[in-house]
């Protein structure tokens, strides 16, 4: 395992990262689940007009906005994909979403980054396997990004940290 990457229970608005990863939709128009948490702690006001300037974001792919009153930088929006079966192409879209994120995290110069559980919510993606494509992107990413100081995979329950616990473990 890279021991550049942690698992941590808690909110994600609360950490001091140089961006935290949002799991947004297409339209960027807010919602529930984590988008909502971030939206709140960001100032749904100012957050919402920058993502209006940005007008949207497809599945697969990630965009940025300041993080304004979070302790995070900046935020980096990404849509994942809707769980429907798992043979629309659900895997390489997941996929999609952690390789655009570090890709723009590491052309701004940032270091640390949290992710939420990307489509494992209101999106149905069944988290096991989510977990598995997620550890293996950004494990495959850091070896690329030698200056990328931090990872951390923020989870809101104990169940979902024993899942990336063993996909992190299953990695070596
Ligand atoms: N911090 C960390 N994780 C959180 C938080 C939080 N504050 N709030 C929720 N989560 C976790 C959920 O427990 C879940 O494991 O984030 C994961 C992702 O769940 P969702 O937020 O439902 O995201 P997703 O499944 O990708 O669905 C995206 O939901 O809120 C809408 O606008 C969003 O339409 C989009 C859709």
């Amino acid at each position: 395992m890279d021991d550049r990457i942690q698992v941590w229970v808690g909110d994600i608005t609360t950490l001091k990262v140089d961006a935290i990863v949002n799991a947004a939709n297409t339209q960027l128009a807010g919602g529930g689940g984590v988008d909502g948490a971030i939206h709140r702690a960001a100032g749904a006001e100012e957050l919402q007009a920058a993502c209006r300037k940005i007008g949207g974001c497809a599945t697969g792919h990630a965009v940025m906005t300041p993080g304004f009153r979070l302790p995070a930088k900046a935020i980096i929006h990404t849509v994942g994909p809707v769980w429907q079966g798992g043979d629309q192409g659900e895997p390489g879209k997941l996929r999609s979403c952690y390789s655009e994120v570090m890709t723009l995290a590491v052309r701004e110069g940032f270091r640390s980054i949290a992710f939420p559980a990307i489509s494992c919510g209101v999106y149905g993606y069944p988290k096991e396997q989510a977990v598995a494509i997620a550890v293996d992107e950004v494990e495959r990413c850091l070896e690329t990004y030698l200056m990328f100081k931090r990872v951390i995979f923020v989870c809101f329950d104990q169940p979902m940290a024993e899942l990336y616990r063993a996909a992190l473990a299953q990695a070596t």
